[in-house]
C-alpha cells in the first residue's frame, strides 16, 4: 500500500486527457508543417486547440505559445521580453522564487541586468512597501511566483501588478501551481506573462505554455524552423499540446469541486496532525482562503527532515522535503529561509490531489506520529 502526497511535485495524467492524446500518439503522427493533408490536419487541430487555451485565459490566440514545460515558458517570458526591450536594465522578483525564476534571473545578472529581490513576511507574503521602495523608472519587469510552490502563499496579484503597471514595468507571473485551481482570466487582471505546466495539473510532462497579454512583444530564445509564430522554434509536441488543452478543460469544469475536496483534506491533516504531535507548527498563511489548499508545509523540531522523508518512504508515504526539484540538494530551501523558518526545524511538504483520500488520513498522521517519535533527538 502506497499513499502519494506529492501533487505538487506532478500529478498523474487524467485517463480522459490520455484518451484525447492518444491519436496523436499514433496513428496521427504527421508533422504539423507538412503540406499533406495529414500534415495539414494536425495543423488544423493545433489551431483549434490554441483558440481553446487562449479562450479560457481571455486572451488572443497569438498570446498562446506552447513550450517544453513552466521552466522554459518562464526562461522565454524573461529572457525573452528582455531581448525585445533593451532599453531598461532593473529586474524585481521575490525571495521565493521557483528555481526556473531564479536561475534565469540570475543568468540576466551575469547579462549586465540589475537585479532585486523583494522580501516576503513570515507567511510568505510580499511585503508591498518594500516593493514599492526596490521598484524603479528602469525597472523593466517585474516577475512573481502566484502561488508558491513549497509553502502555498498565494500573492495579491491584483495590487501587484497594478504597482508595477503604475512604475511602467511589465508583470510576469508564475502560475504553474495555481492553473488548475482557479479560473484565471487575463482580461481582468495586470497581468502581462504567465508560466503554466501541464504536468501540475494532470496534463502530461514537459509541455507547458507562455501566455501573453495583449500587446505584449517578446524575442525568441530558441532558433529554428519558426514555429509558434516564431517565438518558439522545434517541431510540436502534438500529443502534448492536446493534452494540455484537454487538461485545462477538464480543470476548469471541475474547478469548485475539486478546490472544496482539497479543502477539506487539508483542513483534516492540519487539524489531526497538530493533536498528535502538538509540537508541529505549520508554514504559509494561517488565512485558509490565502494559501493553496493543496499544499501543506509542516516542521518538526529536533529531527532532520531526509530521515524523516526516508522513513515514511519505506511505510509507503511519499512527500518531499521542500520542492522536488529541492531534493536531491544538500542546500536548504531558500523559500524556507526567507520566511525565516528556524533551521533547527525539519520541514516536509506534503501535497494533495485526486491520489488523496479522506479515510486514509488517520493512519497516515499516526505513521507520522510515530516515525517522529521514533527518530526525534530528546
Ligand atoms: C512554481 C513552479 N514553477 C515552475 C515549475 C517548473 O515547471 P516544469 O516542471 O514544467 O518545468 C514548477 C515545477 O515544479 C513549479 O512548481
Amino acid at each position: 500500500m502506497s499513499y502519494y502526497l506529492d501533487h505538487a511535485a506532478t500529478t498523474p495524467l487524467d485517463p480522459e486527457v490520455l484518451n484525447a492524446m492518444m491519436p496523436y500518439l499514433t496513428d496521427l503522427y504527421a508533422n504539423p508543417s507538412s503540406l499533406h493533408d495529414q500534415g495539414i490536419f494536425i495543423r488544423k487541430k493545433i489551431n483549434e486547440t490554441r483558440e481553446s487555451v487562449a479562450k479560457a485565459f481571455h486572451v488572443s490566440t497569438s498570446g498562446v505559445v506552447f513550450t517544453s514545460g513552466g521552466t522554459e515558458a518562464t526562461n522565454l517570458a524573461l529572457l525573452g521580453y528582455a531581448k525585445a526591450h533593451p532599453e531598461k536594465k532593473h529586474i524585481l522578483t521575490t525571495t521565493i522564487e521557483h528555481h526556473a525564476t531564479t536561475h534565469t534571473v540570475e543568468a540576466l545578472e551575469h547579462l549586465g541586468y540589475d537585479i532585486d529581490f523583494i522580501p516576503v513576511d513570515q507567511e510568505g507574503f510580499i511585503v508591498v512597501d518594500q516593493f514599492k521602495k526596490l521598484i524603479r523608472h528602469d525597472t523593466l519587469l517585474v516577475s512573481i511566483i502566484w502561488g508558491n510552490n513549497e509553502i502555498g502563499t498565494i500573492q495579491d496579484v491584483k495590487v501587484l501588478g497594478q504597482i508595477a503597471h503604475e512604475h511602467g514595468a511589465v508583470f510576469h507571473v508564475d502560475a504553474v501551481q495555481m492553473a488548475g485551481q482557479t479560473i484565471i482570466d487575463l482580461s481582468q487582471l495586470p497581468i502581462d506573462m504567465m508560466t503554466i505546466s501541464a504536468h501540475k495539473f494532470y496534463g502530461p510532462k514537459g509541455i507547458g505554455a507562455l501566455i501573453l497579454n495583449q500587446g505584449i512583444t517578446i524575442q525568441p530564445i530558441l532558433y529554428g524552423g519558426q514555429h509558434e509564430k516564431g517565438l518558439r522554434s522545434g517541431t510540436e509536441n502534438v500529443s502534448g499540446i492536446i493534452g494540455l488543452a484537454k487538461a485545462l478543460e477538464l480543470a476548469r469544469s471541475r474547478v469548485n469541486s475539486y478546490c472544496k475536496e482539497l479543502l477539506s483534506i487539508h483542513d483534516a491533516y492540519r487539524k489531526l496532525l497538530k493533536k498528535v504531535i502538538p509540537e508541529i507548527e505549520f508554514n504559509g498563511p494561517k488565512d485558509s482562503t490565502k494559501r493553496l489548499s493543496s499544499i501543506l508545509s509542516l516542521s518538526l523540531p529536533n529531527v532532520s527532515s531526509t530521515e524523516l522523508q526516508y522513513a515514511l518512504n519505506r511505510k509507503g508515504i511519499y512527500v518531499s522535503t521542500g520542492s522536488a526539484c529541492l531534493s536531491n540538494e544538500i542546500k536548504g530551501s531558500h523559500v524556507l529561509e526567507a520566511i525565516k523558518r528556524d533551521s533547527s526545524y525539519a520541514t516536509l511538504r506534503l501535497s494533495f490531489g485526486t491520489k488523496s483520500e479522506l479515510k486514509d488520513i488517520p493512519q497516515i498522521c499516526q505513521t507520522i506520529k510515530e516515525i517522529y517519535e521514533d527518530l526525534r533527538d530528546y
